[in-house]
């Protein structure tokens, strides 16, 4: 496995790879690698022959009062743990690399549009439109067959489909499936914030999604459903719910009651001071007899 900084080197790598014959996957991280980038890895790894991670904490996706400060730095930690993944090239840019010619995003050059002011993009405007603009040039700067994208962040992927469908068509996505620990707290760089005590509370966010999944499968109509997964909350004071909604995901828009067949369940809360999202595919049925 090769770490490194630039451009220049990684494209040499990704063209000796190429004239190989070498189908490119890449996952784009943040760092701070947990056991989800892991398996995200390990499926880039499947879908392809020569696997590229990035990790770059994007001050552009972090709006004033968020942790980009302190966002956890870990590249050492990282790269031991990409070892044992068959990665073949970690690549770190400098802010230079990514936003030249000094490093400055300046503004946007990605538009997230109206869904990117919705739930997540509601609680921290402007990250989409940072995320998508950092997701557009590393993939220029990657130039892969295939990028993997987590489940996880259900919004993103919504928005990073549009994206490439529109200008990256060429790119394959490939959507991997949230990791949970074994309480059924989706993994999270977020979560290493989480004391024990919060921790065991966090999973009140995935009982809520199982009970919103329990009422679809009976064939409650979405506002019961959400309901359901409100009673959760509601025994729970130490968690602050942020939302909790039911969405086509088609669109990424709430859906209404007489809605039927596959519907993204997604939540967002606090606990502690650590802001925690996740989300569960559901199917409401037809009620039941
Ligand atoms: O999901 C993330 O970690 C980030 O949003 C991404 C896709 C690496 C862009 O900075």
């Amino acid at each position: 496995m090769k770490l490194v900084h630039t451009k220049t080197e990684l494209d040499q790598l990704v063209a000796e790879a190429k004239s190989a014959g070498q189908r490119v996957g890449f996952v784009p991280t943040m760092g701070a690698l947990h056991e989800g980038h892991l398996r995200l890895v390990d499926i880039a790894r499947e879908q392809a022959d020569f696997v590229v991670v990035s990790i770059f904490v994007n001050p552009l996706q972090f709006g004033e009062g968020e942790d980009f400060d302190k966002y956890p730095r870990t590249l050492e930690a990282d790269c031991e743990a990409l070892e044992g993944r068959q990665c073949d090239v970690v690549f770190a840019p400098s802010a230079t690399e990514v936003y030249p010619p000094d490093g400055k995003p300046g503004k946007p050059t990605e538009r997230a549009g109206i869904i990117g002011s919705t739930f997540e993009g509601s609680a921290r405007p402007g990250h989409f439109d940072g995320m998508l603009t950092v997701v557009a040039r590393l993939l220029n700067l990657v130039d892969p067959d295939v990028a993997v994208f987590g489940q996880k962040d259900a919004q993103q992927v919504f928005m990073v489909r549009k994206l490439m469908d529109a200008k990256f068509p060429q790119v394959e996505l490939v959507v991997a499936p949230t990791i949970r620990e074994a309480s059924g707290l989706a993994m999270s760089s977020r979560n290493r914030y989480l004391t024990p005590a919060q921790r065991e509370t966090a999973t009140v966010i995935s009982k809520a999604l199982r009970a919103v999944d329990f009422a679809a499968k009976h064939g409650l109509p979405a506002s019961f459903c959400i309901e359901a997964g409100h009673t959760l909350f509601a025994g729970e004071p130490e968690a602050k719910l942020e939302y909790l909604a039911v969405v086509d995901p088609q669109l990424f828009k709430p859906v209404n009651d007489k809605f039927k067949g596959e519907a993204l369940a997604i939540v967002a809360a606090r606990v502690g001071g650590v802001r925690l999202i996740d989300n569960q595919i559901i199917e409401i049925r037809e009620q039941d007899a």
